[in-house]
């Protein structure tokens, strides 16, 4: 079949093709455990879970308006206020899943010409848009990525490397998909005192409050940049479902029960396994400071995704994120500690 040129630049996000490829293998009855994709093992909380049967049982099937309904982006810009000290308008809110966000972002502020400075290593998606719409990396960017805590290595920014991007005239995408997932003391820049016009917030309720099904998540830029996206999510989407809506709603009302909590259960998580990764001969591992993941150096070793695979254990090989990647490995240690520990001592007999 002849098709479109951008078909030829299309690949995805790898750990996509990676869980069907660990699918057909459980088909054949391998058992496999599964550290590979960036989600929780637990349950979306009750609360939210009954948000979207209360929304469903009241007939909220229906088309709405696009770009988010005004109950929840209130509720986004009181939460906005708590976290970053800012409170955005109505219209500078635009909800839709935030993986989709990299893209529209991308597209409705570059055009081919220009150039995007990505992290490296950095979450696959980046390296999947600039690469369909042909747009180069580094040189003089007219748009920066920062994405603190990080996936893969969880490390976070710090305030003074932050400001220096934000104070360059460039437009800045601060992917902070994990910023309420932090286990350290780690300084935010004060959003309210800086020039935001060309500051873009990329949130998404997958990872901070196990989500990762509703396709939930909204950006916050300036109004003109924000109309565009909503236009180009109205032109391809329509509208995001209402009761996907509400459970955001429910999420953000009732974060101060759900997330100190898990704070303090994947911190235990990231110390269990910082600690046993880095007992093990030839591996070495950094301390993320927030997120889910462990991003080790395992260059010295034998351990590659594909040998920990075929003994059950299914990682992302680093090369995914980047050429900065390549001899480290990420595992989600947002899991059973149980199976962790039983990952570890498979780890330690492999090495
Ligand atoms: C850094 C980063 N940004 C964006 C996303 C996309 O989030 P979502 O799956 O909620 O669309 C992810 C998901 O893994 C991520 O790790």
């Amino acid at each position: 079949l002849k098709l479109s040129k951008i078909t030829n630049n299309l690949i995805g996000q790898p750990m996509f093709a990676l869980k069907h490829k660990i699918r057909q293998l459980e088909l054949s009855g391998k058992k496999v455990i599964h550290l590979e994709i960036g989600d929780t093992d637990w349950d979306t909380p009750e609360i939210i879970r009954q948000a979207v049967i209360a929304s469903l049982n009241k007939g909220e099937t229906h088309y709405t308006a696009s770009g988010g309904i005004i109950e929840l982006k209130r509720a986004i810009i009181k939460d906005t206020r708590k976290e970053y000290g800012f409170s955005p308008s109505l219209d500078e809110i635009v909800v839709m899943p935030a993986n989709a966000i990299i893209d529209f972002v991308i597209r409705c502020v570059c055009d081919k010409k220009d150039r995007v400075l990505l992290p490296n290593p950095c979450f696959p998606t980046y390296l999947a848009v600039v690469k369909y719409l042909g747009i180069k990396q580094g040189g003089n960017p007219k748009l920066v990525i920062i994405n603190s805590p990080s996936n893969p290595t969880g490390k976070m920014m710090s305030v003074k490397e932050i400001l220096s991007w934000m104070h360059s005239n460039k437009f800045v995408l601060l992917d902070e998909v994990y910023s309420k997932l932090v286990f350290d003391n780690i300084p935010k820049p004060n959003y309210s005192k800086v020039d935001r016009s060309r500051l873009i917030f990329l949130k998404s309720f997958s990872k901070t409050y196990s989500m990762s099904g509703f396709r939930l998540g909204y950006v916050i830029c300036n109004k003109e940049l924000a109309g565009k996206i909503s236009l180009l999510f109205q032109t391809i989407f329509s509208c995001m479902p209402v009761f996907i809506q509400r459970a955001g709603i429910a999420a953000l009302e009732n974060e101060d029960t759900i997330l100190p909590e898990r704070i303090k259960y994947l911190k235990e998580c990231r110390d269990l396994m910082v600690n046993g990764l880095s007992n093990i001969e030839g591996i070495e591992c950094e301390n993320p400071n927030g997120a889910f993941y462990v991003f080790p150096d395992v260059s010295k070793t034998r351990l590659t995704e594909d040998l920990l695979l075929r003994n059950g254990i299914a990682v992302l090989d680093g090369a995914y994120f980047g050429t900065k990647g390549n001899g480290h490995i990420r595992i989600c240690f947002a899991k059973e500690k149980n199976i962790l520990k039983v990952v570890l001592e498979k780890i330690r007999k492999l090495v």
